[in-house]
């Protein structure tokens, strides 16, 4: 495909913008043509009905350029047409056989299903398509909403049985997006696993099929939905990048095929691992949110565009979403032996360094002294609080800061009040063993009664408390999900339901207490995903806090989700993997998230509180430049003994530059560190906080900064430091 000379790009941008309309239909042509700034994508029916993906990638102005949709020649008796079009999205029915996004099995043991266009509705940026089975009432509407300001299309299907027998769903994916076809491509993803999340890979595409998935009832450490594809070329600043988050926070599933045909197809939705939901005649079920986008400057811009759109028009609060405020978490420093005095000595200390929001975890709660004991019970121990949690929040309170809780609502140790009376409420299968993990079961919040009893509590401690914050943690994966109470046709519906219900909690908790904020938490970064981002304010990114390790999880994690989501905590060493790293290096890997601490301030020296204190000083200074701002990957700790990473304020009045050192070479100086982002015509104050920056000029233009670069003292081991740029006009 070509690339846009840039005078085009200029007219198509006005023209997108002029018309300010971003959907467009001809009738004659049977072709939508959707268009924004970022990016195109059009779509077309074909001779027969069926919906084909006609274009994705960089912005169109003009339909009459794109071909209407055509019947492909059968190429031989293995190869039928219906193979080589791209289907928009494809029932599993006559002869296809690529990965289809809907499989059904009918009352009487049919199970074709040929999906062919019905009608369309377009309403401002939004796009509906109606389908239906070429012989029954099985409709399926296509939902697209385009995001103009990031190119971004958000979709999603609803499938309906508007037949009179019952259909039983085994595959119901959100959306099939295509790529040019093409060889060569290269698929990005995050794997990993508990203390180790988010790790970026790359690799070629081949004929076949790549399965990103989990099975483990929440979104998972091990691999994250989210994938970027291109052409084997892109870098951080160049290139095509086509990317795509899933918008679900239970059993997901996204596949990247190369048909044989070149033709490469993604799709995602549902995972159909042990999957079966029945639809009665005039039910109907929605898939997640599939968004998908298109950047034509590399990877870079594919996560800036994805960070815009989460924290525009995702996350809660959009826009006027407050900074993420400097957090104390007690966890690294107390684990279980919680005392409200020992609460109250920590937040005196915490509050002398800045912090402004203190959390109390794991441990305040029923008889919760270990993992053995408690989960369930909802109610402060009365040996650790014996007037209950007011006196410590009020003492919070009157330190300046708000008050955080953690909690982990879906579970219930068999050691506890709620197993004794209610052991029905954890997935079981009758007679089966209960695996317990960390000693515990998980309740099935697909039952409505469970879910009023976790609703009830968490509003209750939200109403006679005065908490700001819920840390709801998810310490284990599932384990035999039966649901023995539901008619046995519906039990496996539990895999969606529960996550139904997960998030209709998080909603009317945020409803009833709007400024009520809540992370998200699962043994680290277990649950993390666009699907919750609407009821979140952060994700808890990992177990691991070590340091260095930290740098590689972050740029896994910044890859799909921004700064602002990413909670980051400085603990103590050595830690988790024995490594130590000075204190300072530890702040600065942290300040580049929602800046936490978690360490055990009663072992702080003065040295410790006093850099602690100016670091938490500067951190509130640059903080909105980091979370809001755009973030340039400018060296990566895969592949260089330095690490860098650039935030730029949408304004930009400010830049902010981090680097690392890792293991140094004798006498090997650190590289230059090339920045990205600013105005070449602009000049920038630089400040160095650290006093790391050599050279000696105070102030520098952006064409020198960007092309020649900065040179950092980073001459030892986990050397690090920070440079602060003011564009002076
Ligand atoms: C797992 C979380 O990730 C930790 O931060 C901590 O909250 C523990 N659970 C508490 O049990």
């Amino acid at each position: 495909m070509r690339r846009l000379a840039p005078a085009l790009l200029l007219i198509t941008i006005s023209i997108a913008a002029a018309s300010a309309q971003t959907i467009h239909y001809s009738d004659a042509r049977k072709l939508w043509l959707i268009t924004t700034p970022h990016s195109s994508y059009a779509m077309g029916i074909g001779p027969q009905g069926e919906l084909q993906n006609l274009y994705w990638g960089g912005p169109l102005w003009r339909i009459e350029d794109l071909p209407a949709a055509r019947e492909q020649k059968d190429i031989s008796s293995f190869d039928p047409h219906q193979m080589l079009e791209n289907e928009e999205y494809p029932g599993w029915g006559g002869p296809r056989y690529y990965e289809p996004a809907l499989k059904i099995t009918r009352a009487d043991g049919d199970r074709d299903l040929v999906l062919h266009y019905v009608s369309h509705h377009i309403d401002g940026d939004t796009l509906e398509i109606d389908l239906k089975d070429i012989r029954d009432d099985i409709r399926v509407t296509l939902h697209y909403r385009v995001h103009p300001d990031t190119g971004i299309i958000e979709r999603w299907s609803t499938i309906r049985n508007a037949t009179q027998q019952p259909i039983t769903i085994v595959s119901a994916q959100s959306a099939t997006w295509h790529v040019p076809h093409g060889d060569g491509y290269r698929l990005s993803y995050l794997s990993g696993r508990w203390a180790a999340e988010t790790q970026l890979n790359r690799e070629e595409i081949h004929e076949g099929m790549k399965v990103l998935e989990s099975r483990l009832g929440e979104s998972g450490h091990n691999l994250n939905p989210w994938f970027a594809i291109d052409p084997g070329d892109a870098d951080e600043a160049h290139g095509r990048v086509w990317f795509g988050a899933l918008a679900w926070s239970g059993n997901w599933r996204i596949t990247v095929e190369q048909t044989p045909y070149r033709q490469v197809r993604i799709t995602g939705g549902y995972n159909t691992f042990d999957f079966s939901y029945p639809l009665a005649p005039g039910e109907s079920l929605e898939t997640p949110a599939f968004y998908g986008g298109f950047a034509d400057h590399g990877f870079g811009q594919a996560s800036r565009l994805l960070h815009d759109l989460e924290r525009a028009h995702i996350a809660p609060h959009g826009a006027s979403a407050r900074l993420r405020p400097v957090l104390y978490n007690s966890w690294e420093a107390t684990t279980f032996h919680i005392t409200e005095a020992g609460q109250v000595a920590l937040a005196e200390k915490a509050a002398r360094i800045g912090v402004e929001l203190f959390v109390m975890d794991d441990g305040w709660f029923g008889a919760r002294n270990d993992d053995h004991a408690g989960l369930g019970d909802w109610t402060p121990n009365p040996q650790k609080f014996p007037h209950g949690l007011a006196p410590l929040i009020a003492k919070v309170n009157a330190l300046g800061m708000d008050f955080g809780l953690w909690v982990e609502p879906e579970m219930a140790n068999p050691d506890s009040n709620l197993y004794r009376a209610h052991p029905d409420w954890v997935m079981n299968f009758p007679g089966r063993p209960r695996s317990e993990l960390r000693n515990q079961l998980i309740l099935n919040l697909a039952r409505d009664d469970v879910k009023q009893y976790i609703f009830t509590f968490l509003d209750k401690l939200a109403t006679d408390n005065n908490i700001r914050y819920f840390k709801w943690d998810m310490n284990r994966v599932f384990a035999e999900p039966g649901w023995p109470e539901a008619p046995l046709a519906e039990q496996q519906t539990l895999w969606v339901k529960y996550v139904r219900n997960y998030y209709d909690i998080l909603r009317r908790l945020r409803d009833k207490h709007p400024d009520l904020e809540i992370e998200s938490c699962s043994g680290g970064g277990g649950r993390v995903d666009l699907g919750v981002l609407p009821y979140v304010d952060e994700f808890w990114t990992s177990d691991n806090t070590e340091a260095f390790d930290r740098l590689r999880i972050q740029e896994g994690f910044s890859q799909a989700y921004a700064a602002r989501f990413m909670s980051a905590w400085v603990t103590d060493v050595p830690n988790t993997n024995h490594r130590s790293t000075p204190l300072a290096y530890r702040f600065l890997v942290a300040m580049q998230g929602a800046l936490g601490i978690g360490a055990n301030l009663n072992k702080w020296s003065s040295d410790d509180f006093a850099l602690a204190t100016k670091m938490v000083a500067l951190s509130k200074r640059i903080r909105a430049t980091v979370q809001d701002g755009d973030l340039y990957r400018l060296l990566s700790p895969r592949t260089n003994d330095v690490t860098a990473n650039e935030y730029v304020a949408k304004d930009g009045k400010q830049s902010v530059v981090f680097a690392f050192r890792h293991a140094q070479q004798y006498n090997t100086p650190a590289p230059a560190i090339l920045l990205r982002g600013l105005d070449p015509h602009a000049l920038y104050r630089i400040e160095s906080p650290d006093n790391q920056l050599l050279g000696g000029a105070t102030q520098l233009s952006g064409a020198y900064l960007m092309s020649r670069g900065l040179d950092f003292q980073l001459e030892d081991d986990y050397d690090a430091t920070i440079a602060v740029l003011t564009r002076v006009d």
